[in-house]
């Protein structure tokens, strides 16, 4: 399999959307790299004592999904190359570009208040992906327009200043890239959500769990099937079942056609509950051992760090900046 990179902001707990979305995609191959991205979750206002206590949190769920080894985990402020590359990227990306950008629309066109982080954000992130010269990113729906901007930027750098960068692709399953809000589902399952209710963390307990998804909101009829645009509630958790339980849509939704909203949701909470809980044993138990979360994190940031670096002198080189 080819290297990858992907990287999670450590903003709030990790939901089944970031796990079937994205995480569930990420392979512990030797020469990828899995990024808690901390200097992304500054574009919006942030709590210092809470903004640490995500970032181990959520490298410890990735080191509990196992991918400290041999792939590598670690956080993004750690790696100065990230932060230095992205200037340099902000002088490459244009206006125009950045103002397309959907979630810059969504989260803060128009309004004056916004942080100039949020804008440049997109930046941050082609920078983040090309220093580690991957063709692979696994992530969900919401992040393909951001990769294509690196796309963009990569091909604009190299016809510019010469072959350094590596063209990176997308990588989305076609099932699961958008899990919804269990509230709403016209909206996509987010940790920026205030409500509880709307999503299912990595760390909710089997009653609570169920709970969520027998009082999931759904659409009006009794008949099981997906059909995102008539039954968006329905269809989500078709998604999520078929996608943690390894079985086909159509055929999860075949069983349960005629036996009713009840039985189908109790099915579901079923499968989403024996997938969540031996990751929530393994995230409890890392979390009750910062060391091990701060030790495997140190072997990332020095992997992490040998391969930017290199990377970064050669794009200093290629647009005449002296390397000492
Ligand atoms: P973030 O932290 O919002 O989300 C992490 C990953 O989870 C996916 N995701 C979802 N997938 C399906 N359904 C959902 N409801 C859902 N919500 C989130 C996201 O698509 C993402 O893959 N900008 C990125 C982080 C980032 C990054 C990178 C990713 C920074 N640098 C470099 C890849 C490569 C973000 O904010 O993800």
């Amino acid at each position: 399999m080819a290297k990858a990179f992907s990287g999670i902001q450590p903003t709030g707990e990790i939901h089944l959307g970031n796990y079937i979305g994205a995480l569930r995609n990420w392979k512990p191959e030797s020469g990828s790299y899995y990024c808690v991205v901390d200097l992304h979750s500054m574009t919006m206002p942030w709590d210092p004592a809470e903004m640490l206590r995500n970032s181990r949190s959520t490298a410890a769920h990735l080191l509990a999904l196992g991918l400290g080894e041999p792939s590598r985990v670690f956080l993004q402020s750690q790696v100065p190359e990230h932060a230095e590359l992205s200037w340099i990227l902000t002088c490459l990306g244009r206006m125009g570009e950045l103002s397309r950008m959907t979630q810059y629309k969504s989260k803060g066109r128009g309004r004056q208040d916004v942080s100039v982080g949020l804008f440049a954000y997109p930046l941050l992130m082609a920078a983040d992906i090309l220093l580690y010269g991957v063709h692979e990113v696994p992530v969900g729906e919401d992040q393909k327009q951001h990769i294509e901007l690196t796309r963009d930027l990569a091909l604009r750098f190299n016809s510019r200043y010469g072959p350094v960068f590596t063209v990176p692709e997308p990588r989305i399953s076609e099932v699961g890239a958008r899990v919804l809000s269990l509230r709403n589902p016209q909206e996509k399952m987010s940790k920026s959500d205030p409500d509880p209710n709307s999503k299912i963390l990595l760390t909710d307990g089997d009653d609570v769990i169920r709970k969520k998804i027998m009082t999931a909101v759904t659409d009006s009829g009794r008949e099981v099937y997906y059909d995102p645009d008539e039954k968006p509630g329905i269809s989500n958790l078709l998604e999520i079942a078929a996608t943690l339980g390894g079985e086909a849509v159509e055929d999860l939704a075949a069983r349960y056609r005629d036996k009713g909203y009840g039985a189908f949701k109790g099915a579901v909470a079923d499968i989403v509950i024996g997938a969540v809980r031996p990751l929530r044993e393994r995230v409890l138990e890392l979390l009750a051992s910062p060391t091990e979360i701060d030790e495997a994190l140190e072997r990332g940031r020095s992997h992490a760090h040998a391969e930017a670096g290199p990377m970064l002198d050669s794009v200093k080189r290629a647009i005449g900046l002296l390397v000492p």
